[in-house]
């Protein structure tokens, strides 16, 4: 392959070097361009098109349902490691040893504790706020409770300040649920592994001991893992951009779960759910909702099915339908709305219009099973996504401040007025 890509404006030509990434990814550098052309940039809405980096942290192949951490398949490390193996793994880019692990498990445990003052500013909230609003916000007041700036390029602070935010946010997140269903904000128990740690501060109750449930474990700890990272989506990117003007990891982070709130991006989960329910309040009839999502005079789409990226298949959603089947069998729910769902993947998966789209349930059609089938309210949804995607945001973050990157700030075309004479008010 040629090394060069050139570009012909008014007649003249020039030549951008071809970038290729370890799997034959390849693209055009265009760093020099306004330079060399005199102000020509481009235009890219949505960036489909636009390589914002080059990182080597997760390989993802759509059409071929491949998802890589540093280079290990998701089917590996959801079946051989858990959840803080694969955060060391994306953050530090090397999967740990034994004693690596055991450091950064009890690192992360030292750290497992908030400013009791926290509970002050969750009380402020309204019992209606919406978690993600509540995580966001609660994320970003972490600053001002530890408020050293990390030295991006000291190992041992940068170490330090993973293991804060790793140990601090998942009390964060039982927290936002506990206000919500007016439980008392508990600290859960160190002795537990960090997974079964988040089940007891979430769904402990003040007048009885919490019994963990070794299935509801295994697929919480898978769950985190598949969510842990997806390169450059929606943000992913904020992380990255708003960490590039030097504002902390937290604030940063911060910003990363506003981002993942919208339902296009991580409040897919939540929408899931809102459908079945749906689907039940109008009398349970799968077919005729099969049959309006196919109607291209209804905008009704099966939330849950068909993907961006993955056109063929979520390896991610394929990993946990077992977990989701082995939730199901063990709780031994009894749950219309999971009915409804399984009616409708398996008409789907069956289905012509489904099949020739290559439409399959996704990641978030099976996770919002699991969650509800745990007992974890549906607006809690896409805070469970972003307490599995925050080694991914730390990683990426990290990455980013490690390579020096320029602070982000795109281009436009501007499309407004040219330049007018004001007018004074009385003859506007
Ligand atoms: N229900 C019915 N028809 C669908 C659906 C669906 N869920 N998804 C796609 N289609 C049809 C679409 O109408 C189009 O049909 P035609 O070729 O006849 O015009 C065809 O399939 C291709 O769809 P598309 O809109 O070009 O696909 P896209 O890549 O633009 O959209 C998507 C991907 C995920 C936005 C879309 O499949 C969708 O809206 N799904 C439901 C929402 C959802 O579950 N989102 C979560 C995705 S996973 C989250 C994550 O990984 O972060």
């Amino acid at each position: 392959m040629s090394k060069t890509a050139t570009l012909e404006i008014d007649g003249k030509k020039y030549e951008f070097p071809l970038i290729v990434g370890t799997e034959n990814e390849v693209a055009i550098d265009i760093k020099t361009l306004r330079g060399a052309t005199g102000g020509v940039t481009t235009i890219d809405p949505g960036y489909k098109n636009t390589g914002a980096c080059e990182s080597a942290i997760t390989f993802l192949n759509g059409e071929e349902g491949i998802l890589r951490y540093r280079g290990y398949s998701i089917e590996e490390l959801a079946e051989k490691a858990d959840f803080l193996e694969v955060a060391y793994l994306l953050i530090f880019g090397e999967l740990p040893t034994q004693q690596e692990l055991d450091k950064f498990k009890a690192d992360i445990k030292e750290e497992s504790v908030v400013d009791d003052d926290i509970k002050k500013i969750i009380d402020a909230f309204p019992k209606a706020a919406h978690p993600m609003g509540v995580l966001s916000s609660l994320t970003s007041a972490l600053t001002a409770f530890n408020p050293e700036a990390v030295n991006v390029d000291s190992e041992e602070d940068m170490y330090k300040t993973v293991c804060k935010i790793m140990g601090k946010f998942p009390v964060l997140v039982a927290w936002t649920m506990r206000k919500k269903k007016g439980l008392p904000l508990n600290y859960g128990d160190s002795s537990l592994g960090y997974v079964e740690n988040i089940l007891q501060m979430m769904f402990s109750k003040p007048n009885e001991d919490y019994k963990q449930n070794d299935i509801l474990v295994n697929a919480l700890d898978k769950l985190l893992i598949l969510h842990a990272d997806h390169e450059q989506n929606c943000s992913t990117s904020t992380v990255r951009i708003v960490g590039s003007a030097h504002t902390g990891l937290f604030a940063s982070i911060s910003s990363g779960i506003s981002a993942l709130w919208g339902p296009l991006h991580g409040g897919a989960n939540q929408a899931v759910l809102e459908m079945l329910e749906a689907i039940k309040e109008d009398g349970g009839d799968t077919k005729k909702f099969m049959a309006k999502a196919k109607d291209k005079e209804d905008p009704f789409r099966l939330m849950g099915f068909g993907h961006r990226v993955y056109k063929n298949f979520d390896p991610r959603a394929k990993i946990i339908k077992v977990a989701a089947d082995e939730v199901l069998a063990d709780l031994g729910v009894e749950d219309p709305v999971l009915d409804i769902a399984k009616g409708l993947a398996s008409e789907a998966l069956s289905d012509e219009y489904f099949v020739k789209r290559k439409l399959y349930p996704n990641v978030d059609f099976y996770s919002g099973i699991i969650y509800r089938s745990m007992g974890i309210p549906v607006e809690m949804f896409t805070v469970m996504f972003a307490l599995g995607r925050l080694p991914g945001w730390i990683a990426q973050w990290k990455e980013m401040r490690a390579r020096k990157e320029p602070i982000g700030r795109p281009r436009q075309v501007y499309i407004g007025e040219n330049h007018r004479a004001f007018k004074a008010v009385e003859k506007r």
